[in-house]
């Protein structure tokens, strides 16, 4: 219950519905009262009324006294039928304002998770997988709404329902009620128990649910592969493994749920059967009326719900709090990257690596080792080396997704962890190596994070980016829409649109991560070109594998496992033997045999 605390706030936030749900229960349950005491009248009147009929044989009285019975009865009707309108209209009431309270708090949580998510490190996203991120927002959260929906409201129900029926019941007869509510806790009992194994199996149903919509999720987006492998056979059957799984749990579960009512229904009777058998030895003694035994079934039949609700209520309880549990443990997952100065100032692009050395934190490999560096604002700087030096970790450092583990990282001679992070991020255009486009059409994607951008900006980045001729080879032009992640494009067509979300924002600082991998060296050579038109003013950081693109920079590092090999302009390192220059002569002979390279 101690997770569930983290609820209370909402609650609060909604006391008004709370309040109000409370006062239309207490009064929907009263109107649930005032049938059983009408009927045990009516009872009572036409018991009583039988017995004096006859003495009246014959007489005009016997006619006076039938329509008043007649009258009575009809009245009596009048009244069950209006109490039993008030009642529905009352428990509407109650749906509206507690079920509905449900609902908004789902909603704040559902948001407050989601921010909260947004907020945390990459590192976070490397720990935790996506379907346990998502979970947490859908599964848990509508877990928990479940507690505070169904939960509260049937929680106040059978708190009134008790409060107001039973002292009720006892004050009519005390051995009566005691006996008609024997089979109750057992009802509970077995509902909790039931309700209990219901859920490990629906949870269990779950898992698989997931586990089949993982796999088919995948065979689809890697359809490519398993065509081209010929391995639909083998993926076929692997589904029909996943799928029987699937099936198995299913019928489990029906199994325990087809107990459920045969369950309810038995224990219900039991307790009519008890009121039936001792209210008439109760009628024999002279102690009750008949009208008291129709007015006890009513009663059990109308705390049956709320004493089942009670087991249902208990184990919804249980699994809110699991679910709440799992959702504390990520709002309380804290974001590192943080800056405690936040200073916010314009930023020029100077960039100043000190003895930087960095460790994956979950893998722990050292990626980089004692890297200093500086690039000055408006120059560029070109990182090259074998794959897995740690070119791009150094961009990541850059874009402060992660901070060293030793030495320092600056950005016009402040310390990146003291500049407010937002500030420099919307000041550096980051092209990734790993491209990332989303299912909108090529405008949105490459406005993406910069509002309204003029369509001037946009052709502009388009055209640095060399995609104009691609794009008005496309019907639809700039408003084509991309599959998902940007399936309908080729790779160079990807990577471009990606040079073209980055510039477009006309940052101080472009890191481009081996942008151009996928395009051929003279489309390479084109777009390096035009770029060098944007480069003039901002710091440009060119990642890259190729010599044909790192020469063009003003500087050149390169690495080699998580190292500073060689440094200089690109006269100077070709001007002597050393890794650089073996790496142009390979590369330049390449591209010499085969000009497409
Ligand atoms: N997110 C990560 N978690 C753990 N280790 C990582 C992570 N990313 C990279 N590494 C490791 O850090 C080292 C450097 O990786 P990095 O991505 O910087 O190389 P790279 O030079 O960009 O290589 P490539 O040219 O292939 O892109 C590698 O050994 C890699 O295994
Ligand atoms: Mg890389």
């Amino acid at each position: 219950m101690r997770d569930l605390a983290h609820i209370n706030k909402y609650l609060f936030k909604y006391k008004w519905y709370l309040v109000l749900g409370t006062v239309f229960i207490i009064i929907a349950n009263l109107f649930g009262v005032v049938p059983a005491v009408v009927v045990r009248q009516s009872f009572d009147l036409i018991q009583g009324s039988f017995s004096i009929f006859h003495w009246f044989d014959g007489f005009e009285l016997q006619k006076n006294g039938y329509d008043l019975f007649v009258k009575s009865i009809l009245v009596f009707g009048v009244i069950i039928l209006v109490s039993a309108v008030l009642r529905g209209g009352f428990m509407f009431l109650m749906r509206q304002t507690i079920i509905v309270m449900s609902r908004l708090i789902e909603f704040d949580l559902k948001n407050e998770i989601y921010a909260h998510y947004q907020t945390l490190p990459l590192s976070f996203y490397r720990k935790n997988n996506t379907g346990d991120l998502m979970n947490r927002i859908s599964e848990d959260v509508s877990k928990v709404r479940m507690y505070i929906g169904p939960a509260i409201m049937y929680g106040i129900n059978l708190a009134t329902m008790f409060i107001i029926v039973i002292p009720f019941m006892f004050s009519i007869n005390v051995k009566l009620t005691l006996y008609s509510l024997i089979p109750l806790p057992f009802l509970s009992f077995s509902i909790y128990f039931v309700n209990n194994i219901i859920n490990k199996r629906s949870e269990e149903i779950q898992e698989s649910q997931s586990k089949l919509s993982t796999f088919v999720q995948e065979a689809f987006s890697g359809i490519r592969v398993i065509k081209a492998f010929v391995r639909e056979k083998d993926y076929d059957h692997k589904f029909e493994g996943t799928s029987e799984e699937y099936r198995h749990k299913s019928l489990k579960l029906a199994f325990v749920q087809s107990l459920f009512f045969p369950l309810i229904m038995g224990l219900i009777g039991l307790s009519v059967i008890l009121t039936v058998y001792i209210g008439s030895e109760g009628v024999l003694a002279g102690e009750l009326s008949t009208g008291n035994i129709a007015e006890f079934i009513i009663y059990v039949n109308m705390l049956t719900w709320p004493v089942t609700s009670l087991g249902w209520i208990t184990s919804i309880i249980q699994s809110a709090a699991a679910s709440q549990r799992r959702i504390n443990e990520f709002l309380s997952a804290k974001n590192d990257i943080i800056s405690d100065k936040n200073i916010k100032q314009d930023i020029v692009g100077n960039i100043r690596f000190d003895k930087v050395s960095f460790v994956y934190p979950d893998s722990g490999i050292k990626a980089l080792e004692d890297i200093s560096f500086s690039v000055k604002a408006g120059e560029s700087i070109a990182i090259i080396g074998t794959t897995g030096s740690g070119k791009s970790t150094i961009a990541n450092l850059i874009c402060r997704l992660y901070d060293p583990t030793n030495g320092e990282v600056q950005i016009d001679d402040l310390k990146l962890t003291d500049h407010q992070i937002s500030n420099v991020r919307q000041n550096i255009g980051y092209v990734p190596q790993d491209v990332f486009l989303f299912s909108e059409s090529i405008r949105d994607n490459i406005s993406f994070g910069n509002g309204k951008v003029s369509d001037e900006r946009i052709d502009k980045a388009v055209a640095y980016s060399d995609l104009t001729e691609n794009i008005d080879r496309f019907p639809d032009g700039l408003q084509t829409m991309l599959g998902e992640r940007g399936i309908t494009l080729s790779g160079g067509q990807k990577q471009r649109v990606s040079i073209a979300r980055a510039i477009v924002r006309e940052p101080k600082i472009l890191i481009l991560d081996d942008c151009l991998s996928a395009v051929d060296t003279k489309t390479e050579n084109s777009i390096l070109n035009s770029m060098k038109k944007i480069m003039v003013d901002r710091t440009t950081v060119i990642i890259s594998h190729r010599v044909s693109s790192a020469q063009l920079a003003d500087k050149i590092i390169v690495l080699d496992e998580g190292k500073i090999v060689e440094q200089g302009t690109h006269a100077e390192l070709i001007s002597h033997e050393g890794v650089y220059k073996t790496l142009y002569d390979k590369q330049i002979q390449k591209e010499e045999a085969d000009p497409l390279v």
